[in-house]
């Protein structure tokens, strides 16, 4: 190995699902005959009418289509709860950890079943049916996980908005997806605090101009919340209308499961639409392999149902496998930063999934936090969500998992449905910062700007030369903008939108996004978004935002604003600027630092030059390369000398 590497051990190698000689064997066998491969794997799910396809994809060049197992049906809570029943009816398919430690539940199998038949019977009661989108603005709570088993039960499309959006932005979500219908609680609670979601939620509907319809609210809090008749329903009335008899619907596997909008270089968010059998397939089979998942282990996913994570590794994932997930309402340091170990030790959890930015944050806390819980039940640590660097990796390795788990750092996107890049426990030695290798049936390839392929150890755009069975297949209604989006840049290829480098093992190293995407605590957020944000301000003529290293979130977003003529730079006008994108877009969009700048870097054609804003921002003023093509070059000496601190 070229550099420092934990190898497989051989419990390990002995315990996991997958070794070294499988990893092999099965990558090959699913690179050379993917239909043969996923036509096998595929049978993992239970279909009401067997596949007789498998895999009919193109990337184009021209048309870009996606199905996989086309003409099989099922439906996807049969398989996360109805098929386990038999089995495992009285093990416990979800641990609820509230955000107040004293406050948690288990919900079996069995119950998981009744709740989410009495959900969909509510649903359907109020008109919703096969194909109708509904939008879930919920905590972490487990009616989110019901709602959306509910929605799948009856073949209704799901579209979370993660809690933390602002109305503007749930309004924005509702009236894309053109949905009807939303579940939301009166109150989230996050850290003791609560958050206001029937009241953001009553806002949003206000702005919609599509959306809107009937509102599902679930009793978080108990905090009274206004309320409006004959559009806002209580979901405890409501289930107290309904029986527990609710017959899994039959859904085609290339119906939509659900939608989940991310954002993009450009423009508004995606809405990025996956559908039923591939996806679960992918979903389930990854969470196995990749957290060598075995029958009663304790997993645990600290992300938010609001995000891709959530989707796959807290709900369908998990539970497709017949397994108990955790569910935590809270955040990592309430009441104090001790509270994921604590959380450990009291549900025995054996893998813990979290995000580089939680890691960071914990690790500045100290080791003590860790250290005096016992943590003698984890087995495996992963990552998600952006690159870890070096040294958090090696202290969650030594100081969390007392160098006896192997770290999982698993690269994926919200379009590719689950994880593609990753190590596999038992199979493959990690490298601290390195994603290491493609799971089965994944084809990365690494190109230059031209699209040139580059071979052995390299650095470049990371592109995908197949389909595998969890890739989003469309963005909803705006097939063009995927087509555009993926497929344009490197005819043929799906291009990820990120740097990676390749090392002399083989191993894939991203290096981070490549596009204007920055990548805030784990969380995309598109620059594009922000800059909208600034300039509805009033005081404000243009804004250009790009990210930059920061300590804790991975990036931070820099804000460059030019005010209106006659409109004066102060440091109560930058908070204001803080909280009016706080406000547009939500808390996880406020920007670390605003910088006013008389005039911006352009071109003569009025183009923005980005890669300068970028390079003040990082503080390599020396690597500004060639200014002299700009319209006005003094710009950017006012830029240097007005560059604000890092926080
Ligand atoms: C972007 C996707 C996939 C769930 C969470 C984020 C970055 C994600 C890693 C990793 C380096 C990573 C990439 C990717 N990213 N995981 N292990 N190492 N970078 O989903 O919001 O769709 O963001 O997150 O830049 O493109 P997402």
């Amino acid at each position: 190995m070229s550099d420092k590497a934990y190898a497989v051990t051989p419990e390990w190698a002995g315990r996991a699902w997958i070794d070294d000689a499988k990893y092999q064997a099965l990558y090959e066998r699913s690179i050379s005959d993917p239909e043969g491969f996923w036509g096998e794997t595929g049978r993992r799910l239970d279909w009401i009418r067997p596949y007789t396809k498998v895999k009919d994809t193109t990337f184009g060049p021209g048309e870009v289509s996606i199905k996989w197992f086309e003409d099989g049906t099922l439906n996807v809570a049969a398989n996360c709860i109805d098929r386990h029943l038999a089995t495992k009816g009285d093990q416990v398919a979800i641990i609820w950890e509230g955000d107040d430690p004293s406050k948690d539940e288990t919900i079996t199998y069995s119950q998981l079943h009744e709740r989410v038949c009495k959900f969909a019977n509510v649903l359907k009661a109020h008109g919703v049916k096969k194909g109708d989108r509904v939008t879930i603005y919920l905590p972490m709570i487990p009616e989110a996980a019901y709602a959306m088993l509910a929605c799948a039960r009856i073949g209704a499309v799901h579209s979370i908005v993660f809690a933390g959006f602002s109305p503007d932005s749930l309004a924005g979500r509702i009236d894309d997806a053109d949905s009807h219908f939303v579940i939301t609680a009166d109150e989230g609670l996050r850290g003791g605090k609560t958050v206001p979601l029937k009241k953001n939620t009553d806002e949003a509907l206000e702005r919609c101009t599509k959306g809107g319809g009937k509102v599902l609210v679930v009793r978080r809090t108990g905090n009274p919340v206004p309320f409006k008749d004959g559009r806002d329903l209580w979901l405890h009335d409501e289930l107290a209308k309904v029986d527990a008899d609710c017959p899994p619907v039959e859904v085609g596997a290339e119906d939509p499961l659900f939608i989940l909008y991310t954002s993009g270089s450009t423009g508004k968010p995606k809405g990025v639409l996956h559908t039923t059998g591939g996806y679960l397939l992918y979903a389930s089979i990854t969470h196995q392999y990749v957290f060598d998942y075995h029958d009663g282990d304790i997993y645990w996913c600290t992300a938010d149902v609001g995000w891709v994570t959530g989707h796959s590794y807290i709900v369908y994932g998990p539970l497709a496998n017949g397994g108990t997930t955790l569910m935590f309402e809270g955040v990592p340091t309430y009441p104090s930063p001790s509270r994921f170990w604590d959380v450990v030790d009291k549900w025995s959890v054996n893998v813990f999934y979290t995000a580089p930015t939680a890691i960071r944050s914990l690790m500045g806390a100290g080791d003590d936090h860790v250290t005096k819980s016992s943590r003698a039940s984890l087995r495996l640590l992963g990552s998600v969500g952006e690159p870890i660097n070096p040294e958090a990796w090696e202290w969650y390795h030594r100081v969390v998992g007392e160098d006896r788990c192997p770290i999982v750092d698993t690269w994926w996107q919200t379009e590719t449905g689950g994880i593609l890049i990753t190590p596999l426990p038992g199979a493959i030695a990690q490298k601290p910062g390195s994603a290491t290798l493609p799971f089965f049936g994944v084809r990365p390839q690494l190109v230059d700007d031209k699209g040139t392929p580059l071979e052995g150890a390299a650095q470049g755009n990371l592109v995908l030369l197949d389909s595998w069975p969890g890739q989003a297949r469309t963005l909803y209604g705006d097939h063009d903008r995927f087509v555009q989006t993926y497929f344009s840049t490197y005819p043929g290829t799906y291009f990820t939108g990120d740097g990676c480098r390749r090392d002399e093992d083989g191993y894939y190293w991203i290096t981070g996004r490549v596009d204007d995407v920055i990548n805030v605590s784990g969380h995309r957020m598109g620059t594009a978004e922000v800059e909208s944000a600034l300039v509805t301000h009033p005081k404000v003529s243009e804004a250009a935002v790009v990210g930059y290293p920061h300590d804790l979130k991975g990036q931070g977003i820099y804000c460059y604003v030019t005010l209106n003529t006659g409109e004066e730079p102060s440091d109560d006008l930058k908070k204001e600027l803080v909280k009016h994108v706080r406000h547009e877009i939500g808390p996880i969009a406020s920007p670390d630092i605003v910088q006013f700048a008389p005039g911006l870097p352009k071109t003569r054609s009025g183009k923005i030059m980005r890669r300068i804003l970028r390079k003040i921002a990082e503080d390599e003023f020396s690597a500004l390369g060639d200014t002299s093509t700009l319209a006005d070059p003094s710009v950017v000496d006012d830029l240097i000398s007005n560059r604000q601190n890092r926080k």
